[in-house]
């Protein structure tokens, strides 16, 4: 049996994108920036889901930054452009979920799993995120790679992307041996749509609501649950 290879989700997933209302409570206060980190995250991804559609590509450093205007333009507030570039600068310092550091450590330790980042951010977003932030760059060696959509000028859920990650990974044809970690549900069904399994991280235990067809491979609460997926796999 060849390697199992698990792709983990960025924004989300391993970083919590709520955790930018830190920064925004600074200019706005706690409760305006908790729906501002909200709406931020929701244009953004409505934006890639947009160019997509128009066949059309920015990349995200670009749509996070628009994305950021929009929400401060619907708050009905004003941002100087070194305040927006700071907030921007945040954004690649994001806190990890508690149960990131944990589970990498010890997926690090099993033997024939490897374990990448892959994303909608651009190179060198992923590569603040994963080797310089606070939070994960600790667990950095756990991933032997970080792959951004980039290359493609598509988003995710764009087939072609998954695809990508499959050949970066030396495995295309072999998406059955590849798992997407992520708690988006667009990308779940995305990596589905194109044949890979997915495990979906339903933190707040929600349950998966996603109606557009298909579902998770499998639902997990956390990232240490993993630990006992990846040993499945061995186990005939
Ligand atoms: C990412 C988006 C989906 O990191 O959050 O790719």
């Amino acid at each position: 049996m060849g390697k199992t290879l698990l792709a983990f989700d960025l924004y989300g997933t391993l970083l919590s994108t709520a955790s930018i209302a830190k920064a925004l409570a600074a200019h706005y206060g706690i409760k305006k920036a908790e729906s501002m980190q909200g709406v931020w995250r929701k244009y953004q991804m409505e934006y890639t889901w947009r160019l997509n559609s128009m066949k059309q590509y920015e990349d995200f450093e670009q749509l996070t930054r628009k994305s950021l205007l929009h929400t401060l333009a619907e708050h009905g507030v004003e941002m100087k452009a070194d305040g927006v570039d700071s907030l921007m600068q945040a954004y690649d310092g994001l806190s990890t979920f508690p149960d990131v550091v944990p589970a990498l450590e010890m997926l690090e330790k099993v033997s024939d799993l490897e374990c990448v980042v892959f994303s909608n951010g651009t190179p060198k977003m992923i590569e603040n995120s994963v080797n310089r932030s606070l939070d994960l760059r600790s667990v950095s060696t756990a991933f032997s790679r970080l792959i951004s959509v980039d290359h493609m000028r598509r988003f995710k859920p764009h087939p072609e992307v998954y695809r990508h990650l499959a050949q970066c990974v030396e495995m295309p044809g072999q998406e059955s041996q590849i798992w997407l970690i992520s708690s988006n549900p667009f990308d779940v069904v995305g990596a589905r749509a194109v044949g890979m399994n997915a495990a979906w991280v339903d933190r707040a235990g929600n349950g998966w609501q996603d109606k557009l067809g298909l579902e998770p491979t499998t639902i997990i609460r956390g990232l240490e649950e993993l630990i006992e997926l990846v040993k499945s796999f061995k186990t005939p």
